[in-house]
């Protein structure tokens, strides 16, 4: 798919920016959000799909959120060798090069001036059909870029502690692919909100795998334990550098299998994503996580992570 491709909406060719290597200079539009839909940045009022999309008849694409600070994305590489992966698992070839998503994902930013802090939200989905059928054919991918204000939680905030539940892992056996079918992780995280909790840790067969939109770790005698990477959880690239801080601040880290009981007598427990950070659990299953508070190592971890999603 071409970079230039023109954008036309219900027959009715709208307002766009040329997308490329040059960008160029555009008309200022007051309070709407920029989006990128399918080679153009569009007012996000003004972007539209068509019905026959298989993202939206079957959640078929691949999806990425990339943390911004101070406009600079945190991570990007490790995100974007994600979504490769993960386009590579569904069979769908990537449209564009590393430079030109890295264009076009700060050109959303840059379009987006109100926010320091941005979430970004990319997702691909197969494209659209003729009819709807499970089978698809040679069809040209669906491209959407939006960014959000992203904020943080202070870490006064963070000190006092959250909670989760656990709940059995019912998803699928390809959890590495950050798909955008995502019932399970929806009917669990809606789950955490009714209850006004943190998270929903997950455990498959008496193993705990991750959460419903974070991966999970544990603290237990000083040494860190997190599930290792594979088909059970997503790797997550908060995961990632949370265990290179691990590393850099001397404290052992074990990729390896733990039950629920483990979670249960662990010193501490974190939920970690791009858009929580580092968020230590106090209570799970309203059982004190240790002594009830935040734990030591967490405070260690929180500092060194500050500094380097800023500093990378
Ligand atoms: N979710 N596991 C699951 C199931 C997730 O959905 C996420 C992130 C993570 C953490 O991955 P990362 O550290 O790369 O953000 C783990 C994103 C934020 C979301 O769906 O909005």
């Amino acid at each position: 798919m071409s970079l230039t491709t023109p954008n036309n909406i219900a027959g009715i060719s709208c307002c766009v920016y040329s997308v490329g290597v040059c960008f160029t200079k555009v008309a200022h539009m007051p309070n709407q959000p920029k989006v990128y839909l399918n080679g153009s940045f569009v007012d996000k009022n003004k972007a539209f799909v068509s019905v026959m999309d298989r993202g939206f008849l079957f959640g078929d694409g691949v999806y990425e959120v990339f943390p911004s600070y101070n406009r600079h994305v945190f991570g990007l590489d490790s995100h974007l060798s994600r979504l490769q992966k993960g386009l590579k698992s569904i069979q769908i070839q990537n449209p564009y090069s590393l430079n030109e998503w890295k264009s076009i994902i700060h050109k959303v930013i840059e379009l987006n001036p109100e926010n320091n802090n941005q979430a970004v939200y990319l997702q691909i989905t197969r494209g659209c059909d003729q009819d709807r059928k499970h089978t698809y054919g040679d069809i040209d991918p669906t491209i959407y870029i939006q960014s959000s204000a992203f904020n943080t939680r202070s870490k006064k905030e963070l000190l006092k502690g959250a909670e989760a539940i656990t709940q059995d892992d019912i998803r699928w056996s390809q959890c590495n692919t950050k798909a955008t079918s995502l019932l399970p992780n929806i009917m669990y995280a809606q789950m955490a909100k009714n209850l006004e909790i943190e998270e929903v840790i997950l455990c498959r067969n008496g193993i705990v795998t991750e959460c419903s939109s974070s991966n999970v770790f544990i603290v237990k005698n000083e040494c860190l334990y997190t599930h290792p990477k594979g088909s059970y959880i997503l790797p997550g690239i908060t995961r990632e550098a949370v265990l290179s801080c691990a590393t850099a601040c001397g404290i052992q880290t074990v990729e390896k299998e733990f039950s629920k009981n483990d979670l249960l007598e662990a010193d501490e427990v974190w939920v970690t994503s791009s858009t929580r950070e580092v968020v230590p659990i106090t209570l799970v299953d309203r059982l004190k996580v240790g002594s009830g508070m935040v734990g030591e190592v967490w405070r260690s971890i929180y500092e060194h992570y500050q500094a380097i999603k800023v500093n990378q």
